[in-house]
């Protein structure tokens, strides 16, 4: 993983330890101010059964499911916030935000009020949510505490192989390497939204595989605690990356959620920059937090991006099940259409698919691989492992109350194309493999439940523009 911090220009130190004047959103109305510690969430992997904050948070689950649906503190109303199949409609419910620029945004403060309610109906005054690193090797299976069939932080609706701890998450569906080498925001987190974020829905499954059900199931918390800290690692990354704050809509919209008092509160872009600063959290761990400010963009940093389409891929619609599909590119063209777009300073090719559905969740996960050679092995380690398609949030039709969207995927071709440039060859391959969670290593037979429908494939490239 890139570790390059390099724009020091904006970052101050935000360590765990340091002690700041806290200036939570609650303060706008003048209630608090208040100089103290942040609260650290902590990797989950290197947490027992027995340890408080997991204790903790099993007994804050029993208390919210005690309390009635209408309570906007209760498990059922916190989760209907993200998605429900209930029927009836209340204040705030199946708001959460996919496929749009607001998935990290909306998704943070979703987490922090969620936070606040569990750390108030534990009784314990220091809890904060855990993040579950599944990049790390070590913790590709389901965290053991969440696969005890006694537990509150159990629910039978999983994939049967991670719950009884056999399944572990496949290598691909939880690199975030090519996300993190965009620079431009919106497309840096449609790629994560997609890889790792979707396909570790996917591949614990039940629940998590569907937006109206996903938040009843407690491990769904910890996933996105660990994709939040990975919007600070993205920004921390530096080399002109930053948030959408030119961006008026972005910074404004307000969100609705409910405090652990059960009383509304609102939050906009601005309000949530700043982790530490602002939401009084920090990572286990994490490098020093970029410390963004609404109104204070510099000019450097308001970059805007261009998109001019290079070639559009042959045989477009086409499908994937449950065997590879390999789609072949003309070099010539390719470079015939780099060639047009001459004018244009340095950017990054990628490939866009748009228009992507299925009927129902297809339960795979398909890896995308560009100008892999015949025979070569595949690795997703390796320069032509682009990302993953995995459907989570849109693109799937039979979805309870959410309105329909097709879904579109983003994959950077930088270093596929660097290395397919030594292979000579007329012809570059985009190959699709479906895959499953692994068992002992080995994907297990595919049986894809649904098919899934790729309507438009282009590549694209997205070049730095003129500043604003
Ligand atoms: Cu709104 Cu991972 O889901």
């Amino acid at each position: 993983m890139t570790s390059d911090v390099t724009r020091r220009r904006f970052l101050l130190l935000a360590g765990a330890a340091a002690s700041m004047t806290v200036l939570g959103p609650w303060s706008s109305s003048g209630v608090v101010a208040q100089t103290t510690t942040p609260f650290v969430r902590r990797d989950v992997g290197a947490m027992s059964a027995s340890d408080p904050i997991l204790v903790s948070y099993r007994k804050a689950i029993k208390a919210m499911k005690a309390l009635p649906a209408s309570d906007p503190r209760s498990w059922t109303y916190q989760a209907a916030i993200h998605g429900t199949t209930l029927a009836q409609t209340r204040t705030a419910w199946n708001t959460c935000e996919h496929g749009t620029y607001f998935f990290w945004s909306w998704h943070r403060m979703y987490l922090y009020w969620f936070e606040r309610i569990v750390r108030q109906m534990s009784k314990n005054t220091h809890w904060a949510l855990p993040y579950w690193n599944w990049s790390s090797t070590s913790e590709r299976r389901l965290p053991a505490p969440f696969r005890d069939p006694g537990s509150e932080l159990y629910t039978a609706n999983r994939n049967p192989a991670m719950n009884n701890g056999t399944g572990s998450l496949p290598a691909g569906d939880v690199n975030y390497d090519p996300a993190f080498s965009f620079m431009n925001f919106t497309t840096a987190s449609s790629s994560l939204e997609g890889t790792p974020h979707g396909a570790v829905h996917v591949d614990i499954g039940g629940w998590m595989g569907s937006v109206p059900t996903a938040a009843q199931d407690p491990i769904f918390y910890l996933h996105h605690s660990n994709i939040d800290r990975l919007w600070n690692l993205w920004l921390a990354q530096g080399g002109g990356r930053t948030d959408p704050l030119t961006d008026a809509t972005w910074r404004t919209q307000r969100f609705t959620f409910f405090n652990e008092k059960g009383k509304q509160v609102q939050m906009t872009g601005c309000d949530i920059l700043r982790a530490a600063q602002q939401l009084h959290y920090v990572y286990e761990g994490e490098p020093a937090q970029v410390l963004e400010q609404c109104g204070q963009v510099r000019p450097l940093t308001a970059v805007q991006f261009l998109r001019q389409q290079v070639m559009e891929l042959p045989s477009v619609p086409f499908e994937l099940k449950d065997e590879p599909v390999s789609i072949q590119l003309d070099m010539a063209k390719l470079r015939a259409g780099q060639g047009e777009l001459k004018g244009a300073r340095e950017g990054m090719m990628l490939l866009e698919l748009e228009d992507v559905e299925a009927e129902r969740q297809p339960g795979v996960v398909w890896d995308v691989y560009v100008g892999l050679p015949k025979d070569a092995k595949r690795d997703v380690q390796g320069p032509h492992f682009v990302g993953t398609v995995a459907l989570f949030g849109t693109g799937i039709r039979n979805e309870g109350k959410h309105a329909f969207r097709p879904a579109r995927f983003v994959f950077p071709l930088h270093n596929a194309l660097a290395a397919a440039k030594d292979a000579e060859s007329e012809q570059l391959s985009v190959t699709f493999i479906p895959h499953t969670v692994e068992v002992e290593g080995q994907s297990s037979q595919i049986h894809a439940q649904a098919p899934v429908k790729v309507g438009k494939a282009r590549i694209i490239r997205e070049s730095p523009g003129a500043r604003e």
